[in-house]
């Protein structure tokens, strides 16, 4: 296989981060399509972890190259100081193994500012919960085409006529709307042609780049930001990212072919996590949802919020499945669930009186639907020192058999702790 596709299954924060960085070792080139800093994706390695929000996880093993599609939103500045972490721990991105498309549009300081200036305006109920990093305004200023890339940014006279048209009407917004002060024209300029001068090296046509390593026959992971129920789309619409986070986002944020994509790899927690806010059948907030917050140390890798927790959802599984087409699952966390007796899966909702085994469009249905769970046994045995399913005690083993034939996919990987190591691997989806 020469492309895999890793996409969250869930509300994000499934484990990408590691599920990439594990398979990307098999990759030449390890490509984000979609979101932008709002993802935070973690990666432990002989104990060092390192946190990543716009630089493809795969580029902690050496001699891969890292690519940025056009479908992705890009802070410059977020850029710029991640590639300088990554420096520190002796990742070198250069002009010949880092690549941003020209296409893909910037984040600018108006769109943090509205972003957190929205977010402060709402109700306690209609807040998204945002990360506040510009992320919708950026891809609402892409889709009412007043948005600036790369491309527009390397050539100075065409940054100039399009900062200053938008940055009029965004500074009208702010200060009438909001009540929040605005830009300097002078002030954005300078800052963001810096930005240029120093990335320019990098900036290319991502679609024939990548074109080109497919058809020489190299390996090609895409990495998933967020997850499937974030998804613009299909996802928990309005409480959701701006961007498509499933594997749709693939084809627009890249522009390969599909012909090119194989293997389609959902990440998936052994029980369920979201931040922010918007509906969550299975949310627990007793102490079992306690026992998963502590021992999954389930706080946001990008704003430290505590993720609200709740048991595995066999309906998003299985509409995850529908809508990506997974080929495969990777299993994470299931470590966290050690010590839990019993275990419970939901299996469908009951809405009213009706009993619905579909993921709803409906938010209204959404907030109704009271889970239904089947119960399994658990086990107390430290399982983190597991490598092949084997290892796993009984009851573990069963409860992962049930996970894969509710959601009806088979698990490529099983993840029982955050370090690459600790992983029990199937079947290397580069290998099918
Ligand atoms: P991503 O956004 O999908 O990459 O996920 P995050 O990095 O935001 O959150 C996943 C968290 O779980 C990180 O802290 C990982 O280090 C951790 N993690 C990943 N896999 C496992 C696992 O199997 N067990 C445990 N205990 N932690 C894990
Ligand atoms: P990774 O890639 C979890 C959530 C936010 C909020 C909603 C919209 O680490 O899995 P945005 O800032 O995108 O406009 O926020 O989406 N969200 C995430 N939740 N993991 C992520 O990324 C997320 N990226 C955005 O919490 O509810
Ligand atoms: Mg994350």
């Amino acid at each position: 296989m020469n492309s895999v596709v890793v996409v969250g299954a869930q509300w994000g924060d499934e484990g990408k981060g590691k599920v990439v960085d594990y398979f990307a070792k098999q990759a030449n080139t390890i490509v984000r399509y979609a979101g932008g800093n709002n993802a935070g994706h973690t990666i432990v390695v002989k104990g060092e972890k390192t946190i990543l929000h716009l630089i493809p996880s795969g580029v902690l093993h050496k001699g891969k190259v890292g690519v940025l599609g056009n479908g992705m939103v890009v802070d410059p500045a977020v850029l710029l100081h991640e590639m300088e972490g990554l420096s520190k721990k002796g990742i070198k991105l250069t002009s010949k193994n880092f690549f941003i498309s020209e296409r893909a549009h910037l984040i600018m300081p108006y769109h943090k500012r509205i972003d957190l200036a929205r977010e402060k305006a709402k109700s306690k109920k209609g807040k998204i919960g945002t990360t506040g990093r510009g992320i919708g305004p950026a891809y609402e200023d892409k889709a009412t085409r007043a948005g600036i890339r790369f491309v527009d940014l390397l050539n100075e006279k065409v940054f100039e006529e399009r900062l200053r048209a938008v940055l009029k009407e965004k500074n009208a917004y702010l200060k009438h709307v909001f009540k929040e002060r605005g830009f300097s024209f002078a002030a954005v300029q300078k800052e963001y042609l810096g930005y240029g001068r120093l990335l320019k090296r990098y900036v290319t046509d991502v679609s024939q780049l990548l074109d080109g390593m497919l058809m020489k026959g190299k390996r090609i992971l895409f990495e998933g930001a967020q997850g499937t129920l974030l998804d613009i789309d299909h996802g928990t619409y309005p409480f959701v990212t701006s961007s498509n986070a499933g594997v749709g986002g693939v084809l627009a944020g890249c522009g390969v072919s599909p012909y090119f994509l194989q293997e389609i790899v959902g990440v998936i927690k052994a029980y369920t996590t979201r931040v922010g806010g918007g509906p969550f059948p299975t949310e627990l907030t007793d102490a079992v949802g306690q026992h998963l917050r502590r021992e999954g140390a389930e706080y946001g890798a990008t704003t430290g919020r505590a993720r609200r927790c709740g048991w595995f959802d066999a309906v998003v599984g299985r509409y995850g499945v529908r809508v990506n087409g997974f080929t495969g699952l990777a299993l994470t966390k299931l470590d966290t669930l050690t010590g839990l007796d019993p275990i419970r899966i939901c299996t469908g909702y009951r809405v009213g009186r009706k009993r619905i085994t579909e993921f709803p469009s409906d938010i209204r249905q959404m907030e109704q639907a009271k889970p239904i769970y089947e119960e399994m046994p658990g086990w107390k045995e430290d399982i983190r020192g597991a490598r092949k399913v084997e290892d796993l005690p009984r009851n573990a083993r069963r409860y992962v058999k049930k996970l894969e034939s509710l959601v009806g996919v088979p698990f490529f990987l099983m993840s029982v702790g955050p370090q690459r190591a600790q992983s029990i691997v199937i079947e290397n989806p580069f290998e099918t």
